[in-house]
């Protein structure tokens, strides 16, 4: 007989969809470099050392990001189940690959808002498709605004007037990886995939392919499967939104990974649609720009495009036993 471990006196069918939830989280390339192991009074999140991507992300800043993110879901499945999550972040801690601690603060009675978020989670994809040309309206700018601040992250609405300086940078950072064989070999790697599939982006899930007059550069993930229809145009004026950590640090990295998540699925929850144009926060120099653009005292984390789209396509995940710590977690080495 199968048997899931658990935690916290739920059942195992409820740690199930609990660790399930968690797993929902966007990762680099869907590289899903998250574990866990629950103990009956605890549960680590922990780095997965194979699922790293050392040519796009080097200082592993995206995989604390995703796994942020992973906890950001962990924590309100456990609301959800009843459970108030109490979180410690071991950024630095001996274990050599664990990230954070989640213990159980007695019954949670989760804020409706945070009912909603929860139900978002299954919701939220990312939305490589052209968006509608409606705009995102004040109110939800203001709820995303807050989604950020309160997981202590600042979010940077892109002002038309650096739209130019910014595009410039999002193409040079582009330029600058794919003048990169390690890169491409990794991205190719993880990219383009059909059929069955547990990790990485599926073909349907890669939007329109790229063109060199498009706008903003979007990752091509169709691994040269799927055409352009003719016609296919981005929106004009995407919201562009800088996800801001006040300081650079590992334990900034995993807040930030949590801002990132309330922040989307508050906006799936709205109604909106939203993916990510990372090249300009992964090449150093232009990250560095971006900084500087931003006005020096922030640091840069995630840029993001918010639209109105059509509902996208979801990336697959691994089973959930996949993703758990069985006995001792390997060390992890950058
Ligand atoms: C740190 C980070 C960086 C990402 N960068 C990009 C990107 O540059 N372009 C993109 O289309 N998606 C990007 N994504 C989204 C992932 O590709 C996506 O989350 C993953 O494929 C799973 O799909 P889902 O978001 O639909 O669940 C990024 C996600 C994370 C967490």
């Amino acid at each position: 007989m199968r048997t899931f471990p658990t935690a916290f006196e739920l059942t195992t069918d409820q740690m199930e969809q609990i660790i399930r939830r968690a797993g929902m989280a966007p990762s680099l390339h869907n590289s899903q470099p998250w574990r866990f192991r629950i103990l009956p009074h605890l549960i680590e999140l922990h780095a997965d050392p194979k699922r790293r991507l050392p040519a796009a992300d080097p200082e592993d800043r995206e995989l604390r990001l995703a796994c942020g993110a992973a906890l950001f879901n962990l924590r309100l499945a456990l609301e959800h189940a009843g459970i108030r999550a109490v979180v410690t972040l071991l950024p630095h801690l001996a274990a050599p690959t664990a990230l954070a601690e989640v213990r159980s603060g007695g019954q949670a009675h989760p804020r409706p808002e945070d009912t909603r978020l929860y139900e978002a989670i299954a919701e939220r994809h990312s939305h490589r498709q052209p968006f509608r040309s409606t705009s995102v309206s004040t109110e939800d700018r203001h709820l995303l605004m807050h989604a950020a601040h309160e997981e202590h992250a600042w979010l940077h609405v892109v002002q038309p007037g650096q739209h130019g300086t910014l595009e410039g940078l999002v193409h040079r950072a582009h330029r600058v990886q794919m003048a990169n064989a390690r890169f491409r070999a990794e991205l190719d790697a993880w990219v383009g995939r059909t059929g069955d599939t547990t990790e990485g982006v599926p073909v349907s899930a890669a939007g329109p392919k790229p063109e060199p007059g498009d706008q903003w550069v979007h990752r091509d993930f169709t691994a040269g499967q799927a055409p352009r229809s003719p016609g296919t145009e981005f929106e004009a004026h995407p919201l562009l939104v800088v996800l801001c950590s006040r300081h650079g640090s590992r334990e900034a990295d995993l807040q930030a990974g949590q801002a990132l998540q309330r922040l989307w699925l508050t906006a799936t929850a709205q109604g909106l649609a939203a993916s990510m144009i990372s090249q300009v926060v992964e090449v150093r120099e232009t990250r560095e720009e971006l900084r500087e653009l931003l006005g020096g005292n922030v640091t840069p984390q995630a840029l993001l495009r918010i639209g109105h789209g059509t509902p996208s396509v979801p990336s697959p995940r691994r089973n959930v036993e996949d993703m758990l710590v069985n006995g001792v977690a390997e060390p992890f080495q950058s």
